[in-house]
């Protein structure tokens, strides 16, 4: 399939992103050391004792950041943290859970029902928003906010709305040693973003090749247990939103109990699939073992398999890093299939059409 916009042009590529997503995805290493500051500000944190356990509420591109501080913080909190999704709000969360609402606009529906549902059973909350509803609730309900800057897609937030959760949790005591982490990883993030600019050509730059190489494919990305996972769902809903494709993603050991099996039929299919397989140092043994083994059972099945290995001293930083190639690739891809990557107009529709009003 040929590219729709030269990915080397950056007259053209300017032309159909309108609204400046590359500019705004690129400029990620900045948006994180806003985030540190965003996350320093005064803001009066509940109490963190006695606390057992830490729930993220968020939907979508607000969402993910459940899913990224779980990750990020999972080699030194000593209590569970749960990402919740939905309007469910979990039956243990109570007055010794630490709940932390995110939505970016602030008018998330589910988000805001499982708030309510947090605040009448005595959860200490936290808010992340750029306003809204969430915000006003905030204030109404003397509720901690950390207010982030608006005008941007919730997806293209995700500094914003994860690292301020991380500073919080230190604040209080319950990690240590996270945020110098999170400012190293902004500088090594320096260096990415020389590499993956749209002003670095295609051939040395890995986003725009992969972009290139997964035109016409389906994208399937799988990550190793633990960080790579946490970035390959990343990558499937970047993929969604921004180049307007299906895609998805699973992680090992998991995926070798069930989807290894999965690719045994529809041919047809199967190889117009791109895997994509995410790594890490320090992954485990076996997992590494896991994924030569599986590459070579379904090799001649998928369309093609690349690997993107995170590069990084840290936890922080490899998720980092591979949250940025994958954001920067989603945009590529965009353009190279001739998609505007910012408006999401099905979800805007589908959130008018819930609202009762017609789209
Ligand atoms: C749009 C996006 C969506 C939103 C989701 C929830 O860029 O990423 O997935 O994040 O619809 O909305 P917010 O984030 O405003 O709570």
């Amino acid at each position: 399939m040929e590219m729709e916009v030269d990915l080397d042009n950056a007259a053209e590529m300017g032309r159909l992103d309108a609204s400046g997503m590359l500019t705004v995805m690129e400029w990620f290493p900045q948006q994180v050391r806003e985030a540190l500051e965003i996350g320093g500000r005064e803001v009066s944190l509940p109490r963190a004792d006695g606390l057992h356990s830490v729930v993220v509420l968020g939907m979508g591109g607000s969402g993910i950041s459940g899913d990224v501080t779980a990750a990020l913080v999972s080699g030194c909190l000593r209590m569970p943290v749960a990402s919740v999704k939905g309007y469910a709000l979990p039956a243990y969360v109570g007055p010794d859970t630490l709940v932390f609402a995110v939505s970016y606009s602030g008018n998330t529906e589910e988000t805001l029902e499982c708030l309510d549902e947090a605040v009448e059973r005595g959860a200490r909350v936290v808010a992340v928003s750029s306003g809204g509803r969430l915000a006003g609730l905030a204030d109404e309900l003397d509720i901690p906010l950390f207010q982030v800057p608006p005008g941007l897609q919730p997806r293209a937030s995700l500094g914003y709305l994860s690292v301020p959760i991380v500073c919080a949790l230190e604040r209080m005591g319950l990690v240590a040693g996270l945020v110098e982490k999170v400012r190293g990883a902004a500088e090594i993030l320096d260096e990415r973003a020389d590499e993956y600019a749209m002003t670095s050509p295609l051939d040395d730059n890995p986003t725009k090749r992969l972009a290139k190489d997964l035109l016409g494919y389906l994208p399937v990305v799988y990550g190793s247990e633990g960080a790579p996972a946490v970035a390959a769902k990343r990558w499937k809903t970047q993929f969604n939103e921004n180049a307007k494709i299906p895609a998805f993603d699973n992680w090992f050991p998991e995926l070798n109990h069930n989807e290894t099996v999965g690719w045994q039929n529809l041919a047809d299919v199967c190889s117009r699939c791109y895997l994509v397989v995410l790594r890490a140092q320090g992954e485990h043994e076996r997992v590494s073992r896991r994924i030569e083994i599986t590459a070579g059972l379904i090799s001649d099945d998928v369309g093609h398999i690349t690997q993107v290995c995170a590069r990084g001293a840290n936890e922080v930083e490899r998720l980092f890093d591979l949250v940025y190639f994958g954001d920067m690739t989603s945009v590529y891809l965009a353009l190279a299939l001739g998609q505007d990557p910012t408006p999401v107009t099905r979800i805007e529709t589908l959130k008018k059409r819930l609202a009762g009003e017609s789209a």
